[in-house]
């Protein structure tokens, strides 16, 4: 199924491993890229099989080392906003996809390759890892949803330690401050991101996708607004076949089987 030039999807039982391929310029993100990863991911919302997402880059030095530098250098005022907007786009794709996202982060995960992971619903880091928002330093700002989603992760002081000074973190600094949930040994790295993907998917994925959807949507909304969101999606989660499953496989005592209906 992977037609791309630049994205590898690779299926293993429910779990898809979805990795960004342009190692020798360390996955660095051009319009291709960006374009390419919003199809897969469209494609595999379709998957039925496909519970959750691993996304990941090639190679052990990068996850992703920004937006292409090459592209932004030809940047002017107006193409600005639309290579803003094509990034900003395809990341609220992955940050809304109805599936549990994880990114792996190996290596550099700078600029637009840190608000990748941001946009992803959970991280996790190789020893290796370095995260950061070197954007400043090259005269503009982040601009693929960053000034956005590293305060509402990590707070507001240290989003802004982190974009002011350009400064990258490593992952042990990361998972200290909640930037990724949990630091993975370099060797088995891959496996173990995907083990860690499995601990989410093995529950009901009719009720991952609207712990999802409560959750998000919350974040854009008023809070009796949210309060109602999340009672309809709760009571309509009591019409699945999952929720019938999941509570009669406790009863019983058993390991649950769900069907995602
Ligand atoms: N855009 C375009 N090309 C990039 C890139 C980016 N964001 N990041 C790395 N590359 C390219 C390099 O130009 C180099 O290409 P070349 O071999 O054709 O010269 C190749 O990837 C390898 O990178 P290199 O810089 O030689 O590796 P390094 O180990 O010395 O340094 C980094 C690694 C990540 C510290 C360094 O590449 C870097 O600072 N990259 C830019 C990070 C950045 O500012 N990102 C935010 C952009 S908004």
């Amino acid at each position: 199924m992977s037609d791309w030039t630049y994205v590898r999807v690779d299926k293993e039982d429910e779990i898809a491993t979805v990795t960004i391929d342009r190692e020798k310029k360390l996955n660095a993100l051009n319009p291709d890229v960006i374009g390419e990863l919003g199809e897969a991911f469209e494609t595999l919302r379709e998957d039925e099989a496909v519970r959750g997402i691993v996304l990941t880059g090639a190679g052990e030095k990068a996850f992703v080392a920004g937006a292409d530098i090459g592209v932004l250098a030809q940047m002017t005022p107006t193409s600005g906003v639309g290579v803003s907007r094509q990034g900003q786009e395809v990341f609220r794709k992955i940050e809304r996809f109805p599936k549990p996202v994880v990114a792996a982060v190996g290596g550099y995960a700078l600029g637009g390759g840190c608000e990748l992971a941001l946009a992803c619903h959970l991280r996790v880091a190789s020893e290796n890892a370095q995260f950061g928002l070197p954007e400043v330093g090259l005269g503009i700002i982040p601009g693929y949803g960053g000034t956005i989603r590293l305060a509402r992760l990590v707070g507001l002081g240290r989003a802004l330690e982190l974009t002011l000074t350009g400064e990258m973190v490593d992952a042990e600094r990361a998972e200290s401050i909640g930037l990724v949930s949990r630091v993975i040994p370099r060797d088995g790295f891959q496996e173990g991101a995907v083990d860690f993907a499995r601990k989410v998917t093995k529950n009901a994925p009719v009720a991952l996708e609207k712990a999802l959807e409560a959750i998000y949507h919350s974040l854009d909304s008023n809070t009796v607004e949210a309060l109602n969101y999340e009672s309809s999606l709760f009571g309509l989660l009591a019409s699945t076949e999952d929720m019938k499953e999941g509570m009669g496989a406790f009863q019983e005592k058993r390991k649950p089987s769900f069907k995602g209906r």
